[in-house]
C-alpha cells in the first residue's frame, strides 16, 4: 500500500475532491498538465498542486472549489459498484467486533466492490495479510480497480482469490493459520466448516447479513457445530444531526436498514465451555424456497444488469488507470469531467 501519509500540500498523484458551485462534487487524480472540465470552466490541477488541503481556488470562469483529500468513507461511497457495498458505519463495526488488529491474517468473503476491503487493509497495516474471495469475476475486477484507485497501487499484502471460498480456503490457508474471518454474502452458513478449519483457537468469525431470516440460520448453524462460543448479533443505527444555532435535532432522514452483525470465537480443539447451555442442533427447516425468499431481488434489492456492471468494470478500471498515470513515469496530460 502507498506508504504516503494522506495529508500535507496537494501533490502529483492525489485524488482531490472537489465541492463547486450550488455544493456540486467532484473528484480528480491530480496529473502534470491536468484540468477539470465543467460547465463553468476550467480548473488547472497545476493551481492544486502545492496548495494545503481544504484550500478554496477558482477555475477559469471565477467560480470557487473547496478542495479536500476524499477520505475513505467519502471514497467507498462514490467509488464504482459491482455489488453493495458495506456501509462506513458498519464497516467500523465489523472493525471493533472483529477485532481487526494491525499484522492480523483476514480471511474476508466476498469482496464484492472491495469497500470492506479498503477497511481492512487499512486495520491490518503492511505487517498484515488480506485474503479475499470472490466467485464473480467481474466483481474481483471492480474491487482490485478501486482499491488500487484508493492506495494508490494493488498492496502487496492483499491477495484476491477467484472462486468460492468453500472450495478455494482449503488451499488458500492452512488449518488454524487464520485470525479473523469476516463474510458478508448470502448463505455464510454454507462457509462455516472451512471457516472453523482455517480458524486459528480464539479466532473470530464475523457475518454480516441483511436479513432476520440469514441471520438466524447462520447463528443455528454456528451453534450447531460445537466448533465455537455462542454467537453474539448486533445492528447498527446511526442518525445524523442538525447542528445549526437554535436548530439543533436529527436529521429527517436516515438508513434505516443495512444489515446484522454476528460474530462467535473459535474454541480451541475438543474444548466444551463451562456455563453454556448447549442446544442441539435443531433440524434444519430452510429448503430452497426459503433461500430463494432471501435473494436480494426478493427482497427488494435493486440488482445490477450485466450492461451495467461492464460499465462498472470499466469505469473502476479507468479511475485505477488515472491514478497509476498521475503517479506513473507515463504521465500524459489528460482531462477529467465532472462526476
Ligand atoms: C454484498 S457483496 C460484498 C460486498 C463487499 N463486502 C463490499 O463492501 O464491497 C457479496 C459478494 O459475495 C460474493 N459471494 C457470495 N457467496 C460467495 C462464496 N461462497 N464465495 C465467494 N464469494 C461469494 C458475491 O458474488 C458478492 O460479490
Amino acid at each position: 500500500m502507498s506508504s504516503e501519509r494522506p495529508s500535507g500540500p496537494f501533490r502529483i498523484g492525489d485524488r482531490v475532491q472537489l465541492t463547486g458551485p450550488k455544493g456540486r462534487m467532484s473528484t480528480t487524480t491530480l496529473r502534470e498538465g491536468g484540468e477539470l472540465h465543467t460547465h463553468h470552466g476550467v480548473l488547472k490541477h497545476a493551481d492544486l498542486v502545492g496548495q494545503p488541503d481544504g484550500s478554496v481556488v477558482a477555475n477559469s470562469g471565477g467560480h470557487e472549489y473547496l478542495a479536500l483529500r476524499p477520505l475513505l468513507r467519502d471514497f467507498v461511497m462514490s467509488m464504482p459498484r459491482g455489488a453493495a457495498i458495506v456501509y462506513p458505519k458498519d464497516a467500523a463495526q465489523i472493525l471493533s467486533q472483529a477485532d481487526i488488529f494491525p499484522g492480523a491474517v483476514v480471511v474476508e468473503a466476498g469482496v464484492g466492490s472491495g469497500a470492506l476491503s479498503l477497511w481492512l487493509l487499512r486495520a491490518i497495516g503492511s505487517e498484515g495479510r488480506l485474503i479475499s474471495f470472490e466467485r464473480r469475476e467481474d466483481f474481483a475486477e471492480v474491487a482490485k480497480a478501486n482499491v488500487e484507485t484508493f492506495t494508490g497501487d494493488a498492496p502487496e499484502n492483499w491477495d484476491v482469490v477467484v472462486g468460492d471460498l468453500v472450495e478455494a480456503l482449503p488451499d488458500a490457508a492452512a488449518p488454524a493459520s487464520v485470525d479473523r474471518v469476516v463474510l458478508d454474502m448470502l448463505a455464510p452458513w454454507e462457509c462455516i466448516d472451512v471457516v472453523a478449519d482455517v480458524l486459528t483457537p480464539g479466532g473470530v468469525v464475523l457475518c454480516y447479513v441483511a436479513t432476520a431470516t440469514q441471520l438466524s440460520r447462520v447463528a443455528e448453524y454456528i451453534r450447531g457445530t460445537g466448533l465455537f462460543t455462542d454467537p453474539e448479533a448486533s445492528e447498527t443505527m446511526v442518525r445524523g444531526w442538525h447542528v445549526e444555532g437554535l436548530a439543533v435535532r436529527p436529521d429527517h432522514r436516515m438508513v434505516a436498514h443495512t444489515g446484522f452483525l454476528i460474530t462467535a470465537r473459535r474454541l480451541a480443539p475438543g474444548a466444551v465451555p463451562p456455563d453454556v447451555k448447549k442446544r442441539a442442533a435443531k433440524t434444519p427447516t430452510y429448503g430452497d424456497a426459503d433461500i430463494e425468499a432471501w435473494t436480494p431481488g426478493a427482497v427488494g434489492d435493486r440488482q445490477i444488469t450485466d450492461k451495467q456492471l461492464r460499465k462498472r468494470v470499466r469505469e473502476a478500471q479507468k479511475h485505477a488507470a488515472g491514478a497509476r498515470q498521475a503517479s506513473g513515469a507515463d504521465a500524459h496530460a489528460g482531462t477529467d469531467e465532472e462526476a
